[in-house]
């Protein structure tokens, strides 16, 4: 095996530790069944966020909390209901949802400082303080690219972890979510 397919699975192991380890201790396997950008789970997107985060961190070689990183940017969207569902009460969503999803994790487990600073400021610029370490600001880059991306590729988002990542939850809790899209979304 080539070193970089090595390391690249080694890497995709590390995380998934850190993900079955957050998701053994808190309820947010719950964010399943919500949907993110049209056609893509939040759950899915929030792993995308997460994966896609701790892979930039490691490219860039420079000294990461590479734990709070995965489980901030897992959290960043922990808040359940649809965003868009006309309800008045989710009135505000885009700026205030940082702050409920922060609650949610913190009333499920300990959240670090650089955790919680992930959460509440992964909306910069729309929640005007700006992320207050290199985690944040990572986290913050990669969930706007992350929600370009799942705005506009609506068939099958995020091959690679859906196969390497989430295959125990797409045939678990995430099965539901994408058996009720309509044929040629899942
Ligand atoms: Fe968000
Ligand atoms: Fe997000």
């Amino acid at each position: 095996m080539r070193k970089s397919r090595r390391q690249q699975l080694y890497r995709i192991d590390r995380f998934r530790e850190y993900y079955k380890e957050l998701f053994s201790h808190s309820g947010l396997g719950q964010i399943a069944k919500f949907t993110q950008h049209g056609t893509t789970s939040r759950l899915l997107h929030s792993v995308a966020v997460a994966y896609y985060s701790y892979r930039l961190a490691l490219f860039t070689r420079l000294q990461f909390h590479l734990d709070d990183l995965v489980r901030g940017a897992l959290l960043h969207d922990y808040f359940l209901y649809d965003a868009e569902d006309g309800d008045p009460a989710h009135k505000g969503h885009w700026t205030r949802h940082p702050s409920i999803a922060a609650e949610n994790a913190g009333s499920e487990v300990q959240l670090t400082r650089i955790e919680e600073d992930i959460i509440r400021k992964h909306m910069f610029p729309l929640t005007l303080q700006p992320p207050r370490y290199r985690e944040g600001v990572v986290v913050s880059m990669i969930d706007k690219a992350c929600s370009v991306y799942e705005f506009f590729k609506r068939r099958e988002p995020y091959g690679q972890i859906r196969r390497e990542v989430l295959r125990e939850e797409l045939e678990g809790s995430l099965k539901a979510f994408y058996l009720k899209l309509p044929a040629g979304e899942s």
